[in-house]
């Protein structure tokens, strides 16, 4: 695979990328608060509460909405993105929570935060993992939370790094229990030049799940007998 330095693909060894690197100059390090994110909290008026930075990596995103005001949890896979991404937060007087946590085996409670934004790993899990994804960010959001995503685009050329996604693709994986308000075409602000094509969505998850229909039959029993 051929790619900027740090690009580990879908299935990379993150805790070794991680403990072996200067985050700093890994491909999607942006010391500011992302573009598309700054422009949907301000849309939106989010201006408080709790939020979830899901793949904190080196945690730039979630310093950047510490600072503006919000109470962070911000997770990630590898033990060592956590261990760098705390002392960073910690030198800038920052008051942030962070877990180890993979997405896919979460151990985060329900209705937890108001907001997850991920900005970066949806993209790297493998089509079969997507809808435990989607499960495990519905679960640990509010009713009514917001899911801020930014993954690559299908128009970004090459096969280096993470999955590109069509719109109409990310779309359908989160149809059934989330409300979709917008996905803009964008860029993946980092190091790499010219920033890849990207995607950014607004999800809100709805206030209630639909009901298997399983469920639904034997609570019509129960009330007959
Ligand atoms: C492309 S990087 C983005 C990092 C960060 N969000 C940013 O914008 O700088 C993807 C991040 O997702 C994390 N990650 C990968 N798979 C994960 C999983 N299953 N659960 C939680 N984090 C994961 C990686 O360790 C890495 O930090």
């Amino acid at each position: 695979m051929s790619g900027p330095p740090g690009a580990t693909g879908p299935t990379g060894d993150w805790e070794t990328l991680y403990a072996t690197s200067d985050v700093a100059t890994l491909p999607w390090y942006n010391p500011a608060l992302d573009t598309d994110i700054e422009r949907a909290l301000k849309a939106h008026r989010l201006r408080s509460g709790r939020i979830l930075d899901l793949g904190t990596g080196p945690a730039t995103q979630a310093m950047n909405l510490a600072k503006r005001g919000f109470d962070v949890l911000a997770t990630d896979i590898s033990s060592s993105a956590i261990a760098k991404a705390k002392a960073a937060a910690k030198a800038a007087g920052l008051s942030i929570e962070f877990r180890v946590d993979n997405v896919l085996k979460s151990t985060l409670e329900a209705n937890l935060v108001d907001a997850i934004m991920d900005r970066g790993v949806f993209h790297v899990l493998p089509k079969d993992k997507r809808p435990i994804y989607v499960r495990t960010v519905h679960r640990v959001l509010r009713p009514g939370g917001w899911l801020f995503l930014k993954c690559f685009s299908i128009k970004e050329p090459g096969t280096w790094g993470p999955f590109r996604l069509a719109e109409s693709e990310l779309l359908g994986y989160f149809r059934g229990t989330f409300d979709i308000l917008s996905v803009v075409e964008t860029v993946f602000q980092g190091n790499v030049a010219p920033a890849p094509k990207a995607l950014f969505a607004t999800f809100r998850r709805r206030e209630a799940s639909p009901e298997p229909s399983s469920q639904k039959r034997d609570r019509k029993r129960s009330t007959r007998s």
